[in-house]
């Protein structure tokens, strides 16, 4: 692995996840393993850690670097979608902390060739689990018109989803569209030079993080997954969130705030009427952003969002 991560908002996320020594902490997303290597650190010696990652590549990097604690890490290749599978086949109820670095590896965009960036002429692949079986190529090359605007217009947020993915589907009738830069190259040709030099990104950002969100069902795993961490937390535990765009940290925040609310019955009603104690406490009422040195040190970080929650007691454990 070419890449090391520099993890993003090491400081919040340790003062947030608060480990403690002896703590048994899940990282879902391992990555190039820097937040990992942290929680190691922090819950040493006798605390227990595990590990998830989809990416074969960095579960393999993790065991090098995270060889001083290894006799007390569990490293795990599987989608943290399935974190009750995972917990129950480790034999462990509850956890005291869940971190989620949402995402992309800088290994995976500058380093794995699998096309995740447009600055770089690389298969269309994009998927983070190799053994998955869609890759963005043959997503590009086969799906139909509407379902390709869809997919820039919702995970990408895309004002020409429309305009593109025609332009695919039709250029795709007589030339090979799976390679990256053959895919940047045409998006470029579909935006007025005039408006591409207003813009503040590439004109293929957009499409290429789309199509990544789709390969990997990025939000669906997003979706799943928070209120099975916060189920399988201690009470007190902390669940933290680190999210690269709104559409994710929008799921996070509605999510968060769903899970904290006391009562969901109509406020009409004279008593309550669901019996629902909120489960989490908020821990960040705002999105928390990097600060201004880091995002001038770390250009990868600048976009990242952290949001926490802290797990509550069962009410007749309130104070
Ligand atoms: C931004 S990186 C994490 C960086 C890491 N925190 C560090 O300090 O180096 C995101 C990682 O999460 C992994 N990932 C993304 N979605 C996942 C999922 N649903 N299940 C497991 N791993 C996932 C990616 O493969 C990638 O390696």
């Amino acid at each position: 692995m070419a890449h090391y991560h520099t993890p993003c908002m090491p400081n919040e996320v340790a003062y947030y996840l608060n480990c403690r020594p002896g703590q048994t902490i899940v990282d879902g997303t391992v990555g190039g393993a820097g937040h990992s290597r942290m929680i190691c650190s922090q819950i040493a010696p006798d605390g227990l850690f595990i590990g998830i990652d989809q990416d074969k590549d960095a579960i393999r990097h993790a065991r090098e670097v995270l060889a001083p604690w290894i006799h007390r890490t569990h490293l795990i290749h599987a989608n943290f979608g399935d974190l009750n599978r995972i917990l129950d086949t480790l034999g462990l109820t509850a956890v005291d902390g869940i971190l989620l670095d949402i995402g992309l590896s800088l290994h995976q965009l500058k380093a794995s060739g699998r096309g995740f960036s447009f600055t770089q002429d690389e298969p269309l692949d994009m998927r983070m689990n190799t053994d998955n079986p869609t890759t963005a190529a043959d997503i590009i090359q086969t799906a139909d018109e509407r379902t390709l605007a869809g997919i820039f217009r919702d995970f990408g947020e895309e004002r020409r989803a429309k305009v593109f993915a025609r332009a695919i589907v039709r250029e795709r009738e007589d030339a090979d569209l799976t390679q990256s830069r053959t895919l940047s190259e045409l998006i470029v040709r579909m935006v007025p030079r005039r408006e591409a030099a207003r813009q503040k990104i590439h004109p293929a950002t957009r499409v290429f993080m789309a199509l990544r969100i789709a390969v990997n069902h990025e939000l669906e795993n997003l979706r799943q997954v928070l209120p099975v961490a916060v189920r399988r937390l201690n009470p007190l535990g902390r669940l933290c969130v680190l999210s690269f765009h709104s559409l994710e940290d929008r799921i996070v925040k509605h999510t968060f705030r769903e899970m904290s609310k006391d009562c969901r019955c109509d406020p009409a009603l004279p008593v309550c009427a669901c019996g629902r104690n909120p489960q989490v406490r908020l821990l960040t009422r705002k999105v928390v952003r990097p600060g201004e040195a880091e995002r001038a040190a770390n250009p990868m970080a600048r976009s990242t969002r952290l949001r926490a929650v802290a797990k509550r007691p069962p009410t007749e454990e309130v104070a």
